[in-house]
């Protein structure tokens, strides 16, 4: 066989090939029923390595006189199949809007809507707002301080030297740089009185830590809220007034307290405000350690030399500060038994509860 001769067999050949490629593409584009679907079809017969982009670049291997009817015959059958899956998509879009607006005319907005589940504020974080907003309203300051922090605020400033017995009162986690995580809200007192200075009215709820043994009332992370009022004529009866009037806004009437003689470093005199355990009703249980109280509000006029620590005149001035126990007033007011579970991510602390009716969670 002379070359013309070969190369027409070539030519035909390829014709042949062509018009196959053709028509398996035509099935393809046909058989493709998602838009997804014709794309990956799509792809395999005219985009980059497909079977046509495979010829054109074969096409150095055709003799000269060949190549442009080669290209040409191989163009056309390129065109003619994105004539094809044009055409495709235009119709599957087509029945897809129609799909959806057959949808939507089902759509009946009389129905009720999807039910989304709903988060709630946590029973601490609760109070504490409830807390903030009445101190709010009497002209108090929403504080705060760092939960980790200097040796220096949490206890010197607070008239507990290093030597000082009372730092034994609440086991402390230390850092390596001589820094605590702090035991008490008590630490924001005396940056407070350096930041602004006395008359002084605030308020600072925050996390504490302790290395404590926990049980049912005891963890080592909770939250306190301390209070702290520095004026010209302040008077324990200020102080009973105030946590008076707090205890009456949470609890929405005069749980039973007692208060007796407490000892803190920072304030003289100093008590302990207990609350009637409202787990057990005061008949004693693991809450309340079988007393039938719980330790909830400590409390006091400060101490001159805390005033002085935070530059302020003590002969001019008084004050008063409480430590609330956040985490155990939550625990009274939702009836949750167990201190443990409002850490331990137990989904029944977080039913929206407003009025006790016995305990939501007994203790274990
Ligand atoms: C103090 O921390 C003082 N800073 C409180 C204070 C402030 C006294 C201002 C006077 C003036 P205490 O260690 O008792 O005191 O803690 C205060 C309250 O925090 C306790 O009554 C209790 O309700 C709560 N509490 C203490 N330790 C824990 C704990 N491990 N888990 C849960 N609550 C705790």
């Amino acid at each position: 066989m002379d070359a013309p001769e070969r190369y027409r067999t070539r030519m035909s050949d390829l014709q042949t090939r062509l018009e196959t490629i053709v028509s398996t593409a035509e099935q393809a584009a046909a058989d493709a029923s998602t838009l997804d679907e014709l794309k990956r079809a799509e792809g395999r017969y005219v985009g980059r390595k497909s079977v046509l982009d495979e010829i054109m670049r074969s096409i150095s291997t055709v003799p000269p006189e060949q190549r442009k009817s080669v290209g040409q015959e191989t163009n056309a059958a390129k065109k003619r199949l994105h004539k094809l899956f044009a055409a495709r998509r235009d119709a599957l879009q087509s029945a897809d809007v129609a799909a959806e607006s057959a949808r939507a005319s089902h759509y009946d907005p009389t129905l009720p809507g999807p039910v989304r589940n709903q988060g709630t504020v946590h029973p601490v974080t609760r109070v504490q707002w409830e807390i903030e907003d009445l101190f709010g309203r009497l002209g108090f300051i929403v504080a705060s301080g760092p939960e980790l922090e200097t040796e220096y605020y949490n206890f010197e400033a607070l008239n507990t030297p290093a030597d000082h017995p009372a730092r034994d009162m609440q086991d402390t986690f230390w850092t390596t740089d001589d820094r605590v995580l702090r035991t008490q809200t008590s630490a924001v007192q005396v940056r407070m009185m350096e930041k602004f200075g006395p008359p002084l009215r605030i308020i600072a709820p925050g996390r504490c830590f302790r290395y404590e043994t926990i049980d049912a009332s005891h963890e080592n992370t909770f939250f306190q809220l301390e209070g702290l009022v520095i004026d010209r004529n302040i008077s324990i009866a200020n102080l009973i007034a105030t946590m008076k009037l707090l205890l009456r806004e949470v609890f929405r009437g005069d749980p039973e307290v007692r208060l007796r003689p407490g000892y803190f470093p920072f304030v003289e005199p100093g008590f302990e405000l207990d609350m009637s355990c409202m787990i057990c009703g005061g008949g004693g249980c693991s809450t309340c350690k079988k007393t039938g109280w719980l330790e909830i509000l400590p409390c006091g006029m400060v101490h001159p030399n805390v005033l002085r620590a935070g530059g302020i005149d003590a002969h001019e001035y008084v004050g008063f500060a409480f430590g609330l126990g956040l985490t155990r007033l939550a625990m009274m007011k939702y009836g949750i038994g167990d201190i443990r579970v409002l850490n331990g991510g137990d989904l029944r602390v977080l039913v929206p509860r407003e009025r006790l009716t016995g305990p939501v969670i007994a203790t274990r």
